[in-house]
Order: C-alpha cells, then sequence, then structure tokens
C-alpha cells in the first residue's frame, strides 16, 4: 500500500493535508472531502461515525496505509472506532494540537481556550486529552459553528464584516479568560485566524490541522514508509469544479491535480 489519505467533512482538513505535504514532499497523498454532506459538526455522533466510517472505506479502497484524520468533529467523536474497525494507523488532531497547546500554556499562565464545531465541544475531547498532559491547565471551550461555511464559502479576510461579527459574538466574552493559547479545534479554522487574533489579540493560535501533519509525518518516518513520488489526488462527493476553485485558498496553491467526484453514499 502506497498512499497517505486525508480526510475532512469537506475543505478544512486542506489545512492538516497542506503542512503534511511540507513535511513529507515525497509522499504520495490522496484527499476526499465529503463535501455534499459538510457540516459534520451540527450532526449527532451517531450520524459523525456512520460518515467517519465510509470517509475510510473510501480511501482504503485506494490503496492507502495510513489515514490522518482531519477533522476535529471526527477525531474528537469517532477516532476510536475508526481503530478499532481498521487494520491501519490512524493519527487524529486532538492530541497533537492538545500536546502543542500545554507546552505553551503551562510555560506561562495555564489557560488553553479550545474553539471547535458543536459536536467537538459537546464531546469534551480535547478538555480530556489536556487534562491527561496537565491537571492543572484550565480549559475553556466555545462552540464556533458558523465558522466553518465562513471559511468555505470565502468570508476570511481580514475585515470582512460578517466573519467579523460573528467572532465577535462568539470570543468577545472570552477575552477575559487570557488564554495562552487557542486551539483553533477545527480545521476550518486556521482560514480566520487574522479574524480570530482581531478579538482576541494576545495568546498564540495552535492550528489543529497542521499538528496533527506533524504527528503524521513523525509516524511516517518512525515506520519508514516508503517514499513515493509526491503525487497528490483529490477527490470530493460534490462538484469537483467548485472544490478545485475554493481548495487553493485552503492549501495556499493551486491544486495542481486533478479532482475526481465519488459517490460516498457507496463505501
Ligand atoms: N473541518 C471540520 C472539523 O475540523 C469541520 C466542520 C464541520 O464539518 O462541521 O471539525
Amino acid at each position: 500500500m502506497s498512499h497517505i489519505g486525508v480526510f475532512d467533512s469537506g475543505l478544512g482538513g486542506l489545512t492538516g493535508y497542506r503542512a503534511l505535504r511540507e513535511l513529507l514532499p515525497q509522499e504520495d497523498l490522496i484527499y476526499f472531502g465529503d463535501n455534499a454532506r459538510v457540516p459534520y459538526g451540527t450532526k449527532s455522533r451517531e450520524v459523525i461515525c456512520r460518515y467517519a466510517l465510509q470517509d475510510t472505506r473510501f480511501l482504503l479502497s485506494r490503496d492507502v496505509r495510513a489515514v490522518l484524520v482531519a477533522c476535529g468533529t471526527v477525531s474528537s467523536n469517532a477516532l476510536e472506532l475508526l481503530q478499532e474497525r481498521f487494520d491501519v494507523p490512524f493519527v487524529g488532531v486532538v492530541s497533537p494540537a492538545a500536546e502543542a497547546a500545554v507546552r505553551i500554556a503551562s510555560a506561562k499562565n495555564g489557560r488553553i481556550l479550545v474553539l471547535g464545531t458543536a459536536a467537538t465541544v459537546s464531546s469534551g475531547a480535547y478538555e480530556k486529552a489536556i487534562r491527561a498532559l496537565d491537571r492543572s491547565v484550565r480549559v475553556a471551550s466555545v462552540a464556533c459553528p458558523l465558522f466553518v461555511p465562513l471559511a468555505e464559502n470565502g468570508h476570511t479576510e481580514k475585515g470582512d464584516i460578517a466573519a467579523t461579527a460573528i467572532a465577535e459574538k462568539y470570543l468577545r466574552p472570552y477575552t477575559d479568560f487570557c488564554a495562552d493559547a487557542v486551539i483553533l479545534g477545527c480545521t476550518h479554522f486556521p482560514l480566520l485566524s487574522d479574524i480570530i487574533a482581531d478579538v482576541l489579540p494576545a495568546p498564540v493560535l495552535v492550528s489543529a490541522g497542521a499538528e496533527s501533519a506533524r504527528a503524521m509525518a513523525e509516524l511516517a518516518r518512525s515506520q519508514g514508509f516508503a517514499q513515493g513520488s509526491g503525487t497528490d489526488a483529490f477527490f470530493t462527493s460534490d462538484d469537483p469544479v467548485s472544490f478545485a476553485e475554493n481548495a487553493s485558498r485552503f492549501l495556499g496553491r493551486p491544486l495542481g491535480a486533478a479532482v475526481s467526484k465519488i459517490d460516498i453514499e457507496t463505501y
């Protein structure tokens, strides 16, 4: 088996894919975005688990030997299920992001703010991972579901009126919390970094996608994965043209590879 597979509910996981490509330029990577069914973060755990199983079955049908779950919602609600059901290694976003944030917060005032989808926040997965590393850290979590459609639809420029108003509503109540680190616990959120930093100016922003890519790169190196030829392959469950148009904002570069449409309900 030759590829590393990466999936998300939509385009957000490309923030992890981008970091992984930089860390492992020779690996062959496959990305699946479930754009037809995004968002996952407003759905029940049962539905999130069903979608996660289908997404993984699709990747495994494509010659994948390890999976980066580049979705905070799936990582928080279904990672253990995937690890039980399938025989390949999985890396999720929660533990790597928690480790990075604890390193920062433990050296300062011990405060971490977690931003995620509703399903991520209600799972309590980030708090659990943080407390397992350092019980003295204070954690607050806030669900920011509207950040997902804002990021998918390009409302990410500093000063964007809609995004700024929504960020103010979600985050203004947490300015007094004085977080040392803010975990962008949904992989869509790094696109809104400038807008988030305008409301919460001081803390370090931790990208869950980028941290998970580092963990996957370590796994790949420790397991001595064979190097490929650095190919990219992109799959979506919705319109490939719109995927290609929007994906370059998340990747920070043109896609450089074709996008194929698949019917995820058949997996
Ligand atoms: N990128 C997903 C996450 O990290 C997306 C959110 C969603 O589908 O609601 O949670």
